[in-house]
């Protein structure tokens, strides 16, 4: 009977079998998917918090992102900072810079020097727009520092930090990065400023040689030139250098300070330096103690206070670096 019945139905139960052969590579599929999905959705949420986070700590929302019509700044008079305090965290009861007043004039070059952590690099910070004071002003060719202003304002800096970032990829894409249309002149242009040109003249796959993470296939002075470089590829209104050349030999450095002596004459320079050599075409040197500004000059006129802290913070280079007539 049960054979009748079997045989009966022996096509429609092959049927069935040849069906289920078939679907059940998807089935186990689909619980494998579901496993995978379940193991990454708690990546996806943390991705998802991360975007949130970093959409809220945006500054400049998108309706506010005038990028269409946002021009270059071109700093005419120069930069101020009025009765600027600042702290880190609020909780802490000593200001990181206290009362800074400070003019930074158009096509000049300015340089502020301090012992470590004086505040230098929070200082223009601060200046750059990067982080408000908790009290006081920056001022922008007598305007005050504003949303608006300040997209242009960033657009027209080149900054060279203080520990130079650059990407895994050829010198041409780093030099590209954030002026993607300049020509090969250009960029030649610029290296050669930087001093760099030699060097990179050199390789054997020129500017298309890969420089690895963070360029550790070059030196650390190599490193700092190629971002000088990168910096003045973007032709800045303002160039940012924070002790950029403290890895360049003697040669080389005596080259970068010919080229910000020239770039001068077309841009604002702002530089922390530690060598003397570096700082002695500055037309205004700034010196910070403690978070304050305690002197303010040319060169050679805070080099001759003797009681001030820049003669002693220049002490031993002095003899060295000063034309011999000067020194008294
Ligand atoms: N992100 C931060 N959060 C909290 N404190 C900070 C932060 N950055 C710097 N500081 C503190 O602020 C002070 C000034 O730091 P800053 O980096 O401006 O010094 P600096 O003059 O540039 O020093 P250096 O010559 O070593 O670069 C230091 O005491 C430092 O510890
Ligand atoms: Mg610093």
């Amino acid at each position: 009977m049960s054979l009748q019945l079997f045989k009966a139905e022996l096509p429609q139960l092959l049927l069935i079998t040849i069906i289920f052969s078939r679907l059940w590579p998807r089935i186990t599929g689909i619980e494998s998917s579901m496993e995978q999905l379940s193991s990454t959705i708690p990546a996806f949420e943390s991705y998802m918090q991360i975007m949130n986070e970093a959409n809220n700590a945006k500054e400049l929302h998108e309706a506010d992102n005038s990028s269409d019509n946002e021009e270059r700044l071109r700093m005419r008079e120069g930069l101020e900072c009025r009765d600027v305090y600042f702290r880190y965290t609020r909780s802490e009861s000593a200001f990181t810079l206290e009362q800074i007043n400070l003019y930074i004039p158009a096509n000049r070059l300015t340089a502020i020097v301090g012992r470590s952590g004086v505040g230098k690099s929070t200082l223009i910070d601060i200046l750059m727009g990067l982080m408000q004071p908790e009290k006081g002003h920056i001022l922008i060719d007598g305007k005050p520092l504003t949303t608006e202003n300040l997209l242009s304002l960033r657009s027209s800096i080149g900054y060279v930090p203080q520990d130079p970032f650059l990407f895994n990829a050829s010198i041409r894409e780093n030099m590209l990065m954030f002026e993607p249309d300049a020509s090969e002149m250009r960029i030649w242009d610029a290296l050669s400023l930087a001093s760099a040109s030699e060097f990179v003249n050199r390789l054997p796959q020129g500017l298309d040689t890969l420089i690895g993470d963070r360029g550790v296939r070059l030196s650390g002075g190599e490193r700092q030139r190629l971002v000088l470089a990168r910096a003045i590829l973007r032709r800045p209104s303002i160039l940012v250098l924070d002790e950029a050349t403290s890895a360049l030999d003697t040669e080389n450095e005596s080259v970068i300070q010919e080229t910000l002596a020239k770039l001068k004459q077309t841009m604002t320079i702002i530089v922390i330096a530690h060598r003397v050599s570096t700082i002695r075409d500055a037309d205004q040197v700034v010196v910070l103690d403690q978070g304050k500004i305690v002197q303010t000059g040319g060169f050679y006129q805070l080099a001759q206070e003797k009681r001030g802290l820049f003669s002693s913070l220049i002490g031993s280079q002095m003899e060295l670096s000063l034309p011999s007539d000067t020194v008294s």
